[in-house]
């Protein structure tokens, strides 16, 4: 790897036995948290989490200091925290690797953020799939509480603080947080309408802090580094600070999780990190960005920022992949940061079966609350089938971008648009191949000889 940057969020993740209390703690880990309940206030904490500038890990990137800074609880009120570990976007696995292979710096973080927003009660919210991390949190939560970090007295203070695991049940939106609130609450995941925010009128009528557990997990070295310092890790300025985990999937090399300053590139995230394309004979043809529910980038497009007050500006006619990846530029390029989990298609994917796909995920978990999601979703998966089947009609990739168009917006939550986006991203990018694939379809819905042969249906 040939970068300088030394881990900071990963660094025990090489470390056996790290996700136990006895070797968490001789790496360091807990020493945060007991000087942020014996010597910090709630004020100094969040002031530090606020100049490290940490725009949120799930997807939306809203900075978690102005976030923690909307609480405002009146005396009757309990505040929470609830740390999303849903994780179930095709693409993401980041949140994983905290949770399994350094639980304890991720209670560190629940501890620390506790105390900064007033809370004495967390729940980690976990995909039910996810049934070894669960088990992994478990344990560390019996381990810090058996030390007495956990409870009644943390580190012999008179701030009780409880952390608790919730499994989810295999719903996508569950991950929204407010179907993830009522998912808590032992009601069915749909998402609630808005406002009041979580802030305002969380879990159990209280006001709520819901975050990535990402993002809960990077506080404790924002504390012990300084927020100022953690910020400066970033290669984007204070707007977007610290370091972050950049997932990597698909036609690479080297797939997996790697922590990276924010602002290294995609060409440099799939080169230097991924290990380069899977198939040295095939180029990169797209890269969804940050989980499906993001707009593909191409390498062949350049960037077309000629104005001088363009955020782009800089990179005006260089490819979008050379762009810094942050929050603020990746909207700028019309596309997203989302969980900065990037899926690699080389020249082999045809993009109308990689729309089909997505659009078949999305169309299974669509809630069906709200009808243009609903609906919506469906109708995309029957143009999509129809046009990889060779039955489409020249009309149909008009009619799925007006589909798309009339999701957006009109919906409670933003699943929608994570649906729309995608889809709308795939066809402005490879409009082509979309128009062909209404002509003669991909032959993605037909199965060949050898196939039928298996299921006994051969000609
Ligand atoms: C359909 C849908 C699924 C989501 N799934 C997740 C998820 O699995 N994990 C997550 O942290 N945020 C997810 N989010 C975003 C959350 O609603 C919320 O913004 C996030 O948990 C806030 O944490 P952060 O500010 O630390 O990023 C999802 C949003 C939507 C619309």
């Amino acid at each position: 790897m040939s970068n300088s940057f030394s881990p900071v969020l990963t660094k025990r993740y090489g470390i056996e036995g790290s996700e136990t209390l006895a070797v968490a703690e001789k790496h360091g880990v807990y020493t945060v948290a007991r000087r942020a309940l014996t010597e910090m206030t709630p004020d100094q904490l969040k002031d530090e989490v606020k100049k490290g500038s940490i725009r949120g890990r799930g997807g939306a990137g809203f900075p978690a200091g102005v976030k923690w800074g909307f609480l405002n609880p009146g005396p009757d009120n309990q505040v929470y925290l609830v740390v999303n570990g849903d994780e179930s976007e095709p693409g993401t696995f980041k949140d994983r690797t905290i949770m399994v292979k350094d639980p304890h710096r991720l209670l560190e973080g629940c501890l620390i953020a506790c105390k900064a927003i007033g809370a004495h009660k967390c729940w980690i919210y976990v995909r039910g799939e996810l049934a070894h991390a669960i088990k992994v949190l478990d344990k560390a939560i019996a381990e810090a509480r058996a030390k007495g970090y956990i409870g009644a007295t943390p580190f012999g203070t008179d701030y009780p603080i409880d952390i608790y695991t919730h499994s989810g049940a295999g719903a996508y939106i569950c991950g929204e947080e407010t179907a993830l609130l009522n998912s808590l609450e032992g009601r069915r995941g749909e998402p609630r309408l808005k406002p009041p925010f979580p802030a305002i009128k969380g879990v159990f009528d209280q006001p709520t802090i819901v975050n990535n557990i990402e993002t809960i997990a990077q506080v404790p070295d924002i504390i012990e580094m300084g927020g100022d310092a953690w910020a400066a890790m970033s290669r984007l300025g204070p707007a977007d600070g610290g370091s972050r985990l950049y997932g990597i999937s698909g036609h690479v090399k080297r797939p997996g999780v790697y922590e990276a300053p924010v602002g290294i590139t995609m060409r440099q995230l799939i080169d230097e990190y991924g290990g380069g394309m899977l198939n040295d004979e095939r180029p990169l043809k797209g890269v969804i960005p940050g989980g499906s529910s993001t707009p593909v980038l191409r390498p062949d497009r350049l960037v077309d920022a000629p104005a001088e007050d363009h955020p782009l500006h800089a990179w005006h006619g260089k490819s979008e992949i050379d762009v810094p990846m942050g929050v603020e530029t990746y909207r700028a390029l019309g596309t997203m940061l989302g969980t900065c989990c990037a899926i690699v298609m080389d020249t082999s994917v045809n993009m109308v079966d990689v729309a089909r796909n997505l659009m078949r995920f999305y169309g299974h978990e669509s809630c069906g609350q709200c009808t243009p999601c609903r609906e919506g979703s469906g109708w995309l998966v029957d143009l999509l089938d129809h046009m990889a089947e060779g039955k489409g009609k020249d009309t149909d990739t008009q009619l799925l971008a007006d589909v798309a168009n009339n999701m957006m917006g009109n919906t409670i939550c933003a699943f929608a648009e994570g649906t729309a986006m995608p889809m709308l991203g795939l066809i402005r990018q490879f409009t082509d191949e979309f128009t062909e694939a209404a002509k003669n379809g991909t032959g993605a819905g037909r199965m060949d000889d050898s196939a039928l042969a298996l299921i006994g249906a051969a000609p």
